[in-house]
């Protein structure tokens, strides 16, 4: 274990005053970088009016501006929000509001549909519409069934859309939850915008919902700021945490349409959507992700991330024909490429080995499995990036063991 003892821009410092390159974005929370001054300015004042307040029956500012501004900028026809704090809880809360919906309706629907090799959080709930394995295997009897669509790999796309379709045959499809664009844990799998629009239509087209988990891929990391503006596609419900507050305070958000929000409005309370967490909307944790939002205004964060996106493409390329790696694959500011180590997956020893010599080398970077990727803050700089590309080379020559060069 390192003992980290400050922050700043794309680096952890630990108690020997090293800088630890964090090129994961601790578990790809911090966009901006560490400690951005304005995030860290609004944390500060409003820790001078409000700790937490209770949010039901009492409101605040902060929460209230807030969804105003998530409003105004999430994909159109998203206008409502509800706060809780963190991923997990944000799809736990999509998932309910899905069922929700058609229970109100009169024309209850029991099924989820996700995306094999999928991750959504670790609760009971997230844990069941994720990929099943080794992480949960110990809980499987209090997980529920999910229908899963193979992943849409390169040319067997047809494949993912017929499997849906037919999954919304019986008209039983509550929702399609699905990571946009990549799947995070899951191994960085890439799928194109397209499928993620005919996914939709044929969700549409079965009158079945669209919850969208934007929890990593939100905030800028695809390139765009939601994943789903580059497929055109408004999804129902769209789940946001990590770099809603610029990665400094935990909070979360789950945004709706009008017409999901409208089938919980009613006098009859029996209707009320039926959630609530201690700490919801916690102003401060608000405060913190009004300023990303104005930092979002202010500075030039589509310029840095498209500086990043070609730095980042300029360094890829020259392991695109090397044997050692293969799927080597970019969206957005998220890079990733497969090592061909001699024994794969998750749990295969190359995962362990790979962090500590990256450890040791001052960067952070936690492969999964033989699967190496990057996702760093928005402020690293070329000579970061060319630290960590040095790295991922020098490590394929100790490590890798598939191919030759
Ligand atoms: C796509 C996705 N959904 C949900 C989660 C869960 O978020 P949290 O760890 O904040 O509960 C994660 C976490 O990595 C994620 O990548």
């Amino acid at each position: 274990m390192k003992r980290i003892v400050r922050t700043e821009g794309a680096f952890l410092f630990d108690e020997e005053a090293h800088a630890v390159l964090d090129a994961i974005s601790s578990w790809w929370v911090i966009t901006h970088g560490h400690r951005h001054p304005l995030i860290m300015d609004a944390i500060r004042n409003a820790s001078e009016t409000y700790d937490q307040i209770i949010f039901a029956e009492y409101t605040h500012e902060p929460a209230e501006e807030l969804a105003k501004g998530l409003v105004a900028i999430a994909p159109l026809g998203l206008d409502h929000v509800f706060y809780s704090d963190s991923g997990s809880t944000a799809v736990e809360v999509a998932l309910k509001m899905a069922l929700g919906f058609f229970h109100n309706s009169g024309a209850p629907r029991s099924r989820i549909v996700v995306m094999e090799h999928g991750y959504h959080g670790d609760t009971v709930g997230t844990m069941s519409a994720g990929e099943r394995g080794v992480f949960n295997a110990a809980y499987q009897s209090l997980l529920f069934a999910v229908d899963r669509l193979p992943f849409p790999s390169t040319g067997r796309e047809q494949e993912t859309l017929d499997a849906f379709e037919t999954y919304c045959q019986d008209g039983e499809v509550a929702a399609l939850l699905i990571e946009p664009l990549v799947l995070g844990a899951g191994g960085m799998r890439v799928y194109p915008a397209s499928l993620l629009a005919e996914l939709k239509a044929i969700a549409a087209r079965h009158g079945a919902l669209l919850i969208a988990d934007e929890v990593m891929t939100g905030w800028g990391r695809t390139g765009t700021l939601f994943a789903c503006e580059q497929a055109n596609v408004t999804p129902d419900i769209l789940c946001t945490s990590k770099g809603l507050t610029g990665g400094s305070l935990p909070l979360a958000a789950t945004l709706c349409t009008a017409e999901i929000f409208a089938a919980h409005l009613s006098s009859d309370r029996t209707r009320t959507f039926f959630h609530s967490s201690s700490y919801t909307a916690n102003p401060i944790a608000c405060a913190a992700a009004l300023a990303n939002l104005a930092v979002w205004q202010t500075e030039p964060v589509s310029e840095r991330i498209g500086r990043l996106e070609s730095m980042h493409r300029a360094r890829l390329a020259r392991f695109e024909t090397d044997l050692r790696f293969a799927n080597v694959r970019q969206t957005g500011t998220i890079v990733a490429l497969d090592l061909n180590a001699p024994a794969s997956g998750y749990l295969s020893d190359v995962g362990p080995k790979l962090r500590a010599f990256f450890k040791a080398k001052d960067l952070l970077i936690r492969p999964l499995g033989n699967v190496i990727y990057l996702m760093p803050p928005y402020c690293v700089t070329a000579d970061d990036l060319d630290r960590a590309y040095d790295a991922i080379d020098e490590a394929a020559d100790m490590f890798g063991g598939g191919g030759v060069r």
